[in-house]
């Protein structure tokens, strides 16, 4: 039986640290959220984020642009939200409309990187890659990654010396991802939809993390005994919010697992919320930057 690993538990007690900390300063660190369009998905991950931000007092904001808008108005949006002293932390919704898919990488270096609390400006990129250990510096760790590497140090999961292999490649989990785990002196393999023999990889893992975004791709015939399975997965279909691991079928094999939905979901939306409240320290000149 695999220890389930409760994203949800674990996030309520980050959200409820930052809640007494935040209840002593004024003014609050301000979240602006900047949605484009009307993709179902983004609306709910938006709203989701701004509940945090009620649930915790921080002040957000929320920036709804018709699919129609402007490059240049979405680059000027961000524009007045840097210069914005109430706006402590800026997050553009991704993904944007197909129109505007060119813009993201655009949008992303537009964003001044003092602000950009979803760690995805090169300078924050490239901090990430850099850094030794666990001393990362003055850098914004992108949530979902970042929420990962929390839930294992939560729950004791060794991470030094273990195979960590990372089904996924984007910029926004499997890459970072496999940089923080390497930072924390994991050896990491990534995998692909180019990777060849696939499963004799898997089967080495003892920290599996499936990011790929198809439904129940890994079953029990990817994987050895005690392996720690992480599902970054949310794929949306027409019964509810299925994870990239088919949990029924490795459960009885892994040691621990993160169900879909209650595991890593939850904890990209406290690791938003750690970040703004650094992006707000920093900004304020606070001594207060560890969070
Ligand atoms: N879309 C899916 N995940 C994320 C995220 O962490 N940040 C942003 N901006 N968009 C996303």
């Amino acid at each position: 039986m695999a220890t389930i690993i409760n994203g949800k538990v674990v996030s309520q007690k980050i959200k409820d640290a930052l809640k007494t900390r935040v209840a002593e300063v004024t003014p609050k660190p301000g979240l602006a959220v900047v949605l484009v369009g009307n993709n179902p998905g983004s609306q709910v991950y938006v709203g989701n984020k701004e509940k945090a931000c009620q649930e915790i007092s921080f002040y957000s904001q929320k920036v709804v642009l018709p699919e129609t808008v402007s490059e240049e108005a979405l680059l000027s949006t961000v524009r007045r939200l840097n210069g914005d002293p109430s706006i402590h932390g800026i997050l553009v919704q991704f993904p944007l409309p197909e129109r505007l898919k060119h813009m993201e990488e655009i949008i992303i270096r537009e964003i001044n990187p003092e602000k950009d609390v979803d760690g995805f400006h090169p300078i924050n990129v490239g901090k990430l890659v850099t850094c030794k250990g666990t001393v990362c510096g003055d850098l914004f760790l992108p949530c979902t990654p970042a929420g990962i590497v929390r839930l294992l140090d939560e729950y004791h999961i060794p991470i030094a010396g273990q195979h960590a292999v990372i089904l996924g490649r984007s910029n926004l989990v499997g890459k970072p991802v496999g940089m923080l785990l390497l930072a924390r002196d994991a050896t990491v393999t990534f995998c692909h939809s180019k990777t060849k023999n696939i499963k004799e990889i898997t089967k080495q893992a003892d920290i599996l993390i499936a990011a790929i975004g198809k439904e129940n791709f890994v079953d029990a015939s990817f994987i050895k005994k005690d392996v720690v399975i992480i599902d970054v997965g949310i794929n949306r279909t027409a019964h509810g919010l299925i994870g990239d691991v088919d949990f029924q079928s490795v459960e009885p094999l892994a040691s621990a697992i993160t169900p879909v939905p209650g595991g890593v979901g939850p904890m990209t939306i406290a690791m938003l919320m750690e970040n703004l409240w650094k992006a707000y320290n920093y900004q304020t000149r606070r001594e207060d930057t560890k969070v």
